[in-house]
């Protein structure tokens, strides 16, 4: 039985006040959720901040990305060890906007999982193909090539400490959440790999979640699915009451 995982990407919102405002919102309506590991992950400057307030509760806190080395002369990067001494305990890594304006590659992506698991974090890792990769036919072969080097060098028991997270670029923002289906048969295939990768039991281990226009009126069909074992929610984590409705989503 895998233990569900809702998590909230803020991406670039939320001040000091505002990000306070809004888990100090949240934590009492989730504080009844039995089962389901919650997280949030905020911007780096309000990382102490939003420790603070979460301060009794058992949200948990993640970075948004981190570099791969512990320090040096890295202008600009924030290292797993730092996240770690911030209050996180998760980071995500390879978030298809950090691929798009960022550089991000599976190779950078691959660096940073072992650094991230090196520090002692879960690393959300995040996989998913484009609109024109979907439309070509292509969606199989480029789930495949992120998971191969983003795994790479990893081990089954490295993998408990992995979440894998298949976020569609097509439907990230969009409204245009996939399908159950959709959803289903992509996450399926990828613990197909990672079992092929990893072995079985890793495979069947690992959770994988759902993101891309993550709504309270879609969570339910998505988490009926075999193969999704929870969300990485964009726009609306944003708000106390709608990710706390995702979040009570059994
Ligand atoms: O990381 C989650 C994010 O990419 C999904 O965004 O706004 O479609 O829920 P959104």
């Amino acid at each position: 039985m895998r233990t569900p995982v809702i998590a909230g990407n803020w991406k670039l919102f939320k001040k000091r006040a505002e990000a306070r405002e809004l888990v100090n919102g949240l934590a009492p309506l989730v504080k009844d959720v039995q089962g389901v590991e919650i997280i949030v992950a905020p911007v780096f400057t309000v990382l102490a901040a939003v420790k603070g307030a979460l301060d009794g509760s058992a949200i948990k806190l993640a970075g948004q990305d981190c570099f791969w080395e512990e320090e040096g002369a890295y202008t600009g990067e924030i290292s797993p060890g730092m996240l770690v001494d911030a209050g996180c305990s998760h980071v995500i890594i390879g978030h298809s906007e950090r691929r798009q304006y960022f550089g991000e590659t599976d190779e950078t992506v691959n660096r940073k999982i072992k650094a991230a698991l090196k520090a002692g974090l879960t690393a959300i890792a995040c996989i998913g193909e484009s609109l024109v990769e979907r439309e070509a036919g292509t969606t199989f072969d480029v789930l495949r090539a992120q998971l191969n080097g983003g795994l790479a060098g990893l081990s089954a028991g490295d993998l408990k400490d992995v979440i894998i997270a298949y976020e569609p670029v097509w439907a990230i923002g969009t409204g245009k959440t996939a399908t159950d289906a959709q959803a289903q048969e992509a996450h399926a295939f990828i613990r197909g790999v990672v079992s092929e990768l990893l072995g079985k039991p890793a495979a069947e281990a690992v959770r994988i979640l759902y993101g891309g226009s993550v709504k309270p009126e879609n969570i339910k069909g998505l988490m009926t699915q075999p193969d999704i074992d929870g969300a990485l929610v964009g726009g609306a984590s944003l708000k106390a009451d709608s990710f706390a409705a995702i979040a009570s989503f059994s």
